[in-house]
């Protein structure tokens, strides 16, 4: 037993070491935040605690029929609500200096602006910010991340209305004054890119609209919904900017953003009309966002193909939509293929209809999928991606500050997987290591990034994946909600260290 355990550490250490061996720590600025990332649906729990509405995910996760895979939901989830103080330990004991979480909009305003502020929902969140800062690390602040007020989707019907943008303001008002003095990081939205082709367009997340018959969606009469929802969000991202810049930052002196899906779509060849699609898939993913954000209108491909499919900015609009955040926020997981295939048939594309265009795409080149498939079907490892994207939105951008808000590595649980193999993760490791490495890269070129966090601190409910997909660092058992550090966990520790030690 002896041998066995001296062999097993020392396996580990190895591991270990030469991950750090290899990677370009000194690239990597001092001030750089290195942290992990959560969000408020996959981890609070606490579902109707204190005075909490109900949110989109919450009613959801109840209906009969939805596409949970394992029949489960996040009431109590990894129970962060009530284990907030544990998990703050964790990250301590990890070294990092930042944690990304988001509020729930529902926990502050259970009717959204038409009832009063749930003030044990602010006490919550005050004592979650002080807890962190007494250790040292600072918050990082995501608005909302995919969840939404119930009350709002049943008065107005969520992003589709115009009266969301106004909503969400006063939300966030309430959350800049409650916490702006502590929070110098804030992100109004979590992949909106995706949280509006999953919910007004493929019918698998709230509010379940989609364009073509799918599942127990309901069946949109046009194509329009999902640049309709996207035109609301980023107006109201604006108006949130707007609430920021005008009434606090002054005084707060923080940092806003807006969080994208950023995957790497790497062209099938080397023809113009590959590239072009390749640019094209972009502009329907991140740029969508991005370009109006930042540049005041919605990219040219977009404005080609879809015409007056695609809402208008007015004038007033346009002018407060210039020069609208202060960093990028970059999750970053994957890389695909793409080929051109917008008007004719793509194999094994969905559809080829105009607005169909841009799901067209090929995971696949010559049966084989871009880096390494894992179990997990939408994760390619394909670490160049991480130094391609950057690299991509530094000359797309003009290099405005990104902060890599999430990255990580998720496995499937099987029904006999046991504890040993759960917490030896060592191709977590290789995942983060090789992604690391090659973000050292991007900066060493240039690259103007502040900041790296991995998803996730602690295994939690993945949206239709339910439990069993997991990406923590610290694994977590369902039924007793224990946390137990993988060795991921260590690796990243003394990755964090072994940078400190480098500066
Ligand atoms: C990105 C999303 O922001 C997060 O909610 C999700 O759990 C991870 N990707 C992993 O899929």
């Amino acid at each position: 037993l002896f041998f066995f355990l001296l062999n097993f550490i020392s396996c580990e250490l190895l591991v270990i070491r030469e991950s750090l061996k290899k990677n370009n720590l000194s690239a990597v600025p001092s001030n750089f935040l290195f942290g992990t990332a959560s969000s408020a649906y996959q981890y609070e729990g606490g579902f109707l605690a204190d005075g909490k509405g109900l949110n989109n995910w919450d009613v959801y996760s109840h209906k009969p029929g939805n596409l949970i895979v394992d029949g489960s939901n996040a009431d109590i989830a990894v129970d962060h609500y009530h284990r907030y103080l544990e998990d703050i330990d964790l990250m301590h004991s990890l070294g990092v200096n930042s944690y990304r979480f988001s509020i729930s909009w529902a926990r502050i305003l259970p009717k959204g602006r038409f009832g009063e502020i749930n003030e044990a929902g602010i006490k919550f969140y005050n004592n979650l910010i002080d807890g962190l800062l007494l250790k040292g690390i600072e918050p990082f602040v995501t608005l909302t991340h995919v969840d939404f007020p119930q009350e709002l989707e049943d008065r107005y019907g969520s992003w589709l209305s115009p009266e969301s943008q106004e909503d969400f303001a006063y939300f966030a008002d309430i959350c800049f004054k409650s916490f702006g003095d502590r929070v110098k990081y804030w992100v109004t939205f979590n992949e909106p890119d995706f949280q509006v082709k999953f919910g007004y367009r493929l019918g698998i997340f709230p509010p379940l609209r989609c364009s073509r018959p799918f599942g127990n969606c309901t069946y949109g009469d046009s194509e329009k919904e999902p640049f309709i929802a996207a035109h609301n969000i980023i107006l109201a991202h604006i108006a949130a900017v707007h609430v920021y810049r005008t009434k606090y930052q002054e005084s707060q002196r923080g940092s806003i953003g807006i969080v994208l899906h950023c995957m790497w779509y790497e062209p099938i060849s080397n023809s113009v009309a590959d590239k072009l699609a390749a640019e094209r898939a972009q502009s329907f993913s991140i740029n969508w966002f991005l370009e109006p954000i930042i540049y005041g209108r919605y990219p040219r491909e977009m404005q080609n193909i879809l015409g007056s499919i695609l809402p208008e900015f007015t004038t007033t609009e346009k002018q407060k939509l210039n020069q609208g955040l202060d960093f990028i926020g970059v999750n970053h997981y994957t890389s695909f293929y793409v080929k051109d295939c917008m008007f004719s048939a793509c194999e094994p594309g969905p559809g080829t209809s105009k607005t169909e265009g841009f799901w067209a795409q090929s995971s696949q080149k010559n049966g084989i999928p871009i880096g390494e498939p894992t179990e997990i079907s939408w994760l390619n490892v394909y670490p160049q991606g991480m130094d391609k994207i950057v690299t991509y939105l530094k000359h797309k951008y003009h290099n405005i500050p990104m902060i890599i808000t999430e990255n990580g590595y998720g496995d499937v649980i099987k029904a006999d997987s046991t504890i040993d193999e759960l917490l030896h993760d060592e191709k977590r490791i290789d995942f983060m290591d090789r992604h690391l490495d090659a973000l050292s890269t991007a900066i060493k070129k240039g690259a103007n990034v502040k900041g790296y966090f991995a998803w996730s601190l602690l295994d939690n409910f993945e949206w239709n994946s339910g439990y069993t997909a997991r990406f923590g660092l610290h694994h977590v058992d369902n039924k007793t909600l224990m946390r137990r550090p993988k060795m991921s966990a260590t690796w990243y520790k003394n990755f964090i260290a072994e940078h400190r030690k480098w500066k």
